[in-house]
């Protein structure tokens, strides 16, 4: 099982987590409760991914308490107004068959929208009301932190933001962590274009005896991310977890952060010209 840090509003999460997209139907439920059974406790869902239904049936098989899980779901872009948000938050509990959420983010800031302000609003109201523990933020930049921040006075306890060895977001985690926000990382194998074969990442994995998914995995928790690995076979599920049995040097973290390259993002456009509905 994964370590645990603590967030800026007092509340634990795990170190690790199991990404469930674009995971669905009955395999999903099977793969998520075997997840669990691996030892993931931090399921990382949206309603974009259309399968809280799934996340929240595998809680309920799984063979691990309720509170000894930690759920996340994303609010998306299309229920950015402030009733819609609590709307939506609602309907996300019912479609997960929860009674909170352990943590809810607003899924990307939408800026051209410019509803995500009365989005955070929702959420902090949502926290008061106990429907979800913590709330956070994705794909927001350093101008969406401190617009929310400045309306409210609340600062997110997460920002998961695509972070992985060809795009390892170095002004980004120095922003959250200046901020107090926990970096999560998505896609944080780098998806498809994996650098597994890169000589930082498979040489350290034969120093270590581990795999080059691992490899980076450890790094990414070095650096104080948390990343969310999502994988449906059973023996990746283990590796991927077993990111705190060995420590990468300083100079291996360094070079693996040199992959780094201007065409590195997955997603074509930045949070402010991509926008999810
Ligand atoms: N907030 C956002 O905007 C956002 C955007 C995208 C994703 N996410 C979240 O982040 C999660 C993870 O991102 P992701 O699925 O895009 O990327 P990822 O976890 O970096 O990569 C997943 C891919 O890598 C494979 N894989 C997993 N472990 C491996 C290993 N040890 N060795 C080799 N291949 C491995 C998986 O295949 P197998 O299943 O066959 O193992 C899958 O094809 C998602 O599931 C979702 O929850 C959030």
């Amino acid at each position: 099982m994964a370590p645990t840090y603590t967030l800026n509003d007092g509340l634990s999460i795990p170190a690790l987590g199991f990404g469930t997209y674009p995971m669905t139907g009955e395999s999903a439920v099977s793969t998520i409760v075997r997840a669990v059974e691996t030892g993931y406790r931090l399921l990382d869902t949206a309603v974009n991914y259309g399968n809280e239904r799934e996340v929240g049936e595998a809680v309920r098989r799984s063979p691990v308490e309720r509170d000894e899980l930690f759920v996340t779901s994303k609010l998306p872009g299309r229920h950015h107004g402030y009733d819609q948000a609590i709307e939506s938050t609602r309907e996300s509990l019912a479609s997960l068959g929860l009674d909170y959420l352990d943590l809810h983010l607003i899924h990307w800031p939408n800026p051209s929208v410019g509803l995500y302000v009365d989005a955070w609003r929702a959420l902090v109201t949502l926290r008061e009301e106990g429907l979800v523990r913590s709330i956070g933020v994705s794909n927001f930049t350093e101008e969406h932190l401190n617009r929310i921040i400045d309306a409210t006075g609340v600062t997110p306890a997460v920002n998961q933001i695509e972070l992985h060895p060809y795009f390892p977001q170095e002004q980004m985690r120095e922003v959250n962590e200046r901020l107090g926000i926990r970096t999560e990382s998505w896609s944080p194998l780098g998806k498809k274009q994996a650098p597994f074969t890169e000589p930082p990442v498979a040489e350290a994995a034969d120093r270590h005896g581990v795999t080059p998914g691992q490899v980076i995995l450890r790094w990414q928790v070095q650096l104080g991310s948390i990343p969310i690995p999502k994988s449906e076979d059973p023996d990746r599920q283990r590796q991927n977890l077993d990111a705190f049995s060995f420590e990468l040097s300083d100079d291996e973290v360094a070079a693996i952060t040199g992959l780094g390259r201007p065409d590195g993002r997955l997603f074509g456009g930045d949070p402010n010209s991509h926008e999810e509905m």
